[in-house]
């Protein structure tokens, strides 16, 4: 049978330095709730069961879990006296019995499943707690890691430890695997005897080592168990997620990034080998970019489905439901919203396409509308294969194209066009012989006589 593994995670944080209506571990990453992505990386470090540890914004805080977790566990931690007393706050859930616990700061969206994983195995090695650790530019504030021959003695909170104590560099990430079988009976020990009066989980370590435990350390990289605290930690473990994923799509991936730098990255856009993006570029969440597509300069992209080897912009904007087939191309100041562009149809200029269907190889010119609203309801456009939209044409849905069909510039089209027709809906022109002379001779004279009055 496989080891079973009980996640629970903290975010029961007041988070009052996020200035913020919404609890912290809501605010988004990548444009996922931080709490989504430790829970993210909990399952796919094992976890069969997940716990959650809330407090202010309860409801919101589960309900977000529950999108990719509908079984997750929840636990309200009333008043907060300390990390141990939030973690026991999920007392019924650990009484349930597991092999391995996992303990998770929400506010700590980066911590990677491998480093999860690494902590798991010690304790399938034989240790009872496993405590990550990390190094920190200035480790003022974190709890120091005491070790000695390999073993972890202690933790000492920055307000309880001692100068020497305090020159320690190794501190603690707040992410600890405890053996199932043993929790409970470490952390019902705690007490709060100590500095700030709170019950400290990291107080197990040492209960642990008294009753002959085997407890140890592992090192996780600094970046992957930063926090957050304020906007401005929020904005640099988002540049954080934002560099690896560009790393990630360049080297393991094989997609071309001109300005790295420029380009954001949602958590589920999926690129396909050898797709081109250009600088300037923003992919909002549920994106996939097919092989070969280009993607060009200052384009913004929601909700798409972009086929192999199609071109989009520069300045396009992809909206929620945007389908474009293989081959197709939306150019420049074109805005398309739930709509589907067949084979190498193109849409090359300052158009809107809404709540429509272009067939495959048809060419919508420039300046093309579709009048999907009229002010209450949404109607399609439905427009077949190999047709022809002139310049300018407004089409009011709901209405349809037939395959073949040619549309005539500047049309307004308020009908259905059957297949193979010409439309042309427009005042037809007239010329009238001499007409333009006279009106230009007669606004100079008007000049002229305005100049001799002044
Ligand atoms: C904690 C660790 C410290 C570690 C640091 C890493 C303890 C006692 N200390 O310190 O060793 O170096 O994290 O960032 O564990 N929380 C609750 N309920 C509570 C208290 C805390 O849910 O009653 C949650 C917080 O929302 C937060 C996390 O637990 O996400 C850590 O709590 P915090 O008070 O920030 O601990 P630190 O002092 O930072
Ligand atoms: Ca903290």
């Amino acid at each position: 049978m496989a080891r079973r593994c009980l996640s629970i995670v903290l975010a029961a944080g007041e988070g009052t330095r996020m200035k913020s209506a919404r609890a912290k571990v809501l605010h988004e990453v990548a444009g996922l709730a931080m709490v989504r992505h430790v829970v993210a990386a909990a399952a796919k470090a094992g976890s069969d069961r997940i716990a959650v540890v809330s407090g202010k914004d309860s409801e919101a805080v589960i309900a977000a879990v529950r999108k990719d977790r509908q079984d997750a566990e929840h636990f309200v931690q009333e008043e907060r006296f300390g990390t141990a007393h939030a973690v026991l706050a999920a007392r019924a859930a650990i009484e349930v019995g597991t092999d391995d616990i996992l303990v998770l700061f929400a506010d700590t969206p980066l911590i990677r499943p491998e480093t999860l994983a690494r902590a798991r195995a010690s304790l399938i090695a034989g240790t009872d707690i496993c405590v990550i650790g990390f190094r920190p530019e200035n480790p003022s504030g974190y709890g120091r890691l005491l070790e000695r021959d390999g073993e972890l003695l202690a933790i000492r909170e920055d307000k309880d430890a001692s100068e020497a104590e305090k020159a320690i560099d190794f501190c603690n990430a707040g992410v600890m695997a405890l053996s199932g079988e043993k929790a409970l009976a470490i952390l019902d020990q705690i007490g709060n005897d100590n500095a700030k009066g709170e019950y400290y989980l990291t107080d197990a370590v040492e209960i642990a080592r008294r009753e002959g435990l085997k407890v140890r350390a592992i090192e996780a990289e600094a970046f992957e168990v930063a926090g957050v605290n304020n906007r401005a930690e929020l904005a640099a473990v988002e540049a954080t997620w934002q560099s690896l994923r560009r790393r990630r799509a360049m080297i393991e991936e094989g997609v071309t990034l001109i300005d790295p730098a420029s380009v954001t990255f949602s958590h589920d856009t999926v690129l396909g080998r050898d797709v081109v993006i250009e600088p300037n570029v923003v992919f909002g969440p549920g994106v996939t970019v097919g092989e070969g597509a280009v993607i060009h300069a200052f384009s913004h992209i929601v909700g798409a489905k972009i086929s192999p080897e199609v071109s989009v912009g520069p300045f396009a904007r992809l909206r929620e439901g945007t389908v474009l087939e293989e081959g197709s191309k939306v150019g420049n100041f074109c805005e398309t919203k739930n709509a589907r562009l067949g084979e190498d149809a193109k849409l090359n200029h300052l158009s809107y396409i809404g709540d429509a269907e272009i067939g495959a190889r048809t060419n919508v010119g420039a300046g093309t509308i579709t009048c999907n609203y009229d002010g209450a309801l949404k109607h399609r456009t439905v427009i077949g294969a190999d047709a022809f939209i002139g310049s300018d044409t407004a089409l009011v849905a709901p209405v349809s194209v037939g395959d073949g069909a040619y549309v005539g510039t500047g049309s307004v089209i308020t009908e259905d066009v059957p297949a193979g027709a010409l439309a042309i809906a427009r005042e037809r022109q007239v010329n009238k012989d001499g007409r333009g002379t006279a009106i230009a001779e007669r606004n100079r004279a008007a000049k002229a006589q305005k100049a001799i009055k002044a």
